[in-house]
């Protein structure tokens, strides 16, 4: 986060990293300019920083940062900002420098004395380099990066330019924010939003110049770009708790209100068709291909395999799903006859966005559906679809997920509509779709029985979840989310892969979470639910209908919807058990250990 106006910077830049703590982070630290640096810096939360900092601590331009460590412990020295050893320069950096060992030691074999661990300190003291023979900070900082590979967002001060910050963007996301006679710098709109809504997003390679009356941005070679702000339709409330305990709470109660939101405007009762303006694709190209091919990360890619079943299902289109951190490492053979998706609540996931360049390179046609707009995913893609489910602030990511599931489901059915889905079963899924916020609600009256069980199952060492065909991606979600918050291990299977080897570990010490949707495969899935109930184990079935005693200890039942729907409510309850298990153990719901919302890093 970066400041300079006519105010104070560092209660500003306290308050910008507070917004931004949801993302996660072990080490905070800010510094100020005027007459010289002052700088604090503390292993701990943003609070502490703020305690750490003093009265006296003035001065009208300044950076600050919140650290998850990648290279060197979390301690108060490797915390940012970092300062050359002349104390000219102070540099924070999101991302990783992948040649600082060699930088390194090519610096400290001119002398250089280093102070932290970090990799992000080699860019101090080379700017502090540049900075004397250049004529401004910005041609500094650009000569100083030509020597840096790897991925970096930074912001640089020079205690002797006292009213310029320069910010610089490879691979980590960069936003302006536009005051009145004040400039603001993050890597989040999330900090912004308290101060303006008019931001400007830099591009990979661009630099800008920020003093309080304006800015300026920068192409690597030093030209300058003309970029126009864009107006953000979020709010500081959105960052709110909103009165509930928890952020992860929120978002799960919010889902009735997002997924209306995600079908806003977007069905048509008449032709029984979806509107998606945002595809940029007539019926002609709409048809051509003969494949989706769905990429994402993490929870991305779940509802990416939600998406793939529903576009086979409805539109009849071979479709699959595979993370895009693998997609963008096997050089992937790329099909002019297929339409590539990417999926991305962020829009700033380092892996997703390096898949989606590498497609584009060879020339792949690839669309997003995304959250986060402006991001640097929307901006790369050829068109899409955004979610508008409002900012995720809890790292688990729930209402983005299900958004997510239900932007697939309007894709489908508008490419089945192009190709050989019958109105009436554009109708079924037009319908299914509008019932779902009321349904959701529905769900959400059950949290006091889902919590009971959670309370009931927390104390397991171990929890398996089973889905078959439609139900499977919903097991994979569900043991995601509880494994993530909870630190329960949780593994996902296959109903049908049980019996070819993860049967030997059911036993009373493990209980099993089964996805049993009331469809064609309702038979085998209850086989399965006998199978454990056999060697004795546990079961709480998800599903439509009570069960039998005989196959299930426990059950939630929820509403039921279209068959090719279904998996989106089924995901609900899963939810809020991962959600009241990490409550039960005591976690950091929230900002769960060793994971950030956003990966901008590889
Ligand atoms: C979800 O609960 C996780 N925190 C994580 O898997 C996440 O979905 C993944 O990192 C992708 O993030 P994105 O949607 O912002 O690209």
């Amino acid at each position: 986060m970066a400041y300079v106006g006519p105010k104070d910077a560092a209660p500003i830049l306290l308050e910008g990293l507070q917004r931004l703590e949801y993302r996660g982070y072990d080490s905070a630290g800010v510094v100020v300019s005027s007459k010289g640096f002052k700088v604090r810096k503390v292993k701990g939360r943003v609070a502490d920083l703020a305690q750490a900092v003093p009265a006296r601590f003035k001065g009208t331009l300044g950076i600050g940062h919140t650290r998850w460590a990648t290279h060197g412990e979390p301690s108060d020295v490797n915390a940012h900002p970092h300062l050359s050893t002349d104390e000219r320069v102070a540099v924070v950096h999101n991302g990783i420098i992948e040649n600082a060992t060699e930088l390194r030691a090519k610096l400290e074999a001119d002398g250089v004395v280093f102070a932290s661990e970090t990799d992000s300190e080699v860019l101090s003291h080379l700017i502090a380099r540049t900075v004397e023979e250049t004529s401004s900070l910005e041609e500094a900082v650009r000569k100083a990066l030509k020597s840096v590979v790897g991925t970096y967002g930074i912001a640089v001060l020079d205690a002797e330019r006292p009213g310029e910050v320069v910010v610089a963007r490879n691979g980590s996301p960069i936003v302006l924010g536009i005051g009145e006679k004040e400039m603001f710098a993050a890597s989040d709109v999330a900090a912004l939003v308290r101060y303006t809504r008019q931001v400007v997003h830099l591009e990979d390679g661009e630099l800008a110049v920020l003093r309080a009356d304006g800015f300026h941005t920068f192409a690597s070679g030093g030209l300058e770009t003309a970029k126009e702000p864009l107006t953000v339709d979020v709010e500081a409330g959105h960052y709110d708790t909103g009165g509930f305990e928890h952020y992860l709470l929120k978002e799960i109660s919010e889902q009735p209100e997002t997924v209306a939101r995600t079908l806003r405007g977007r069905l048509d009762e008449r032709f029984h068709i979806a509107h998606l303006g945002g595809l940029n694709m007539d019926a002609r190209e709409t048809r051509s291909f003969r494949r989706v091919k769905i990429i994402g990360c993490g929870s991305a890619y779940y509802s990416g395999q939600i998406g793939a079943q529903l576009i086979e299902e409805l539109a009849r289109i071979p479709a699959d799903a595979e993370p895009a951190s693998e997609f963008r490492y096997r050089n992937p053979v790329v099909d002019p006859d297929t339409l590539y998706v990417a999926i991305s609540q962020s829009g700033e996931t380092y892996d997703t966005l390096a898949a989606v360049q590498e497609l584009k390179r060879k020339g792949g046609r690839v669309i997003g559906i995304v959250n986060a707009v402006g991001s640097a995913i929307a901006r790369e893609v050829d068109g899409g679809i955004y979610l508008h489910a409002g900012p995720e602030v809890s790292v688990a990511s729930t209402k983005a997920f299900t958004s997510t599931a239900v932007a697939f489901a309007l894709l489908a059915l508008h490419f089945g509509r192009v190709h050989d889905l019958s109105p009436a079963d554009g109708r079924r899924i037009v319908d299914g779709l509008a019932k779902l916020p009321d349904q959701i609600e529905e769900i959400l009256k059950q949290g006091d029985r889902i919590r009971d069980f959670a309370r009931k199952y927390a104390g397991r060492p171990s929890i398996m979840f089973v889905g078959r065909v439609r139900g499977y991606p919903v097991a994979r979600e569900g043991a995601q989310k509880l494994k993530e918050i909870s630190y329960i291990h949780a593994e996902a299977y296959p109903a049908s892969e049980l019996k070819h080897g993860p049967l030997a570990l059911i036993g009373p010490e493990m209980p099993t979470v089964a996805i049993v949707p009331d469809d064609e495969l309702l038979d085998k899935n209850l086989t399965t639910l006998g199978e454990i109930r056999a060697r004795g184990g546990n079961v709480l079935m998800i599903g439509h209908r009570e069960p039998d005693a005989k196959l299930a200890d426990d059950a939630i039942v929820v509403p039921k919807n279209e068959i090719e729907l279904d998996p989106i409510l089924l995901t609900i309850p899963l939810q809020l058990l991962a959600y009241h298990a990490a409550v039960a153990l005591e976690r950091d719901v929230d900002k769960p250990r060793n994971l950030a919302k956003s990966v901008t890093v590889e």
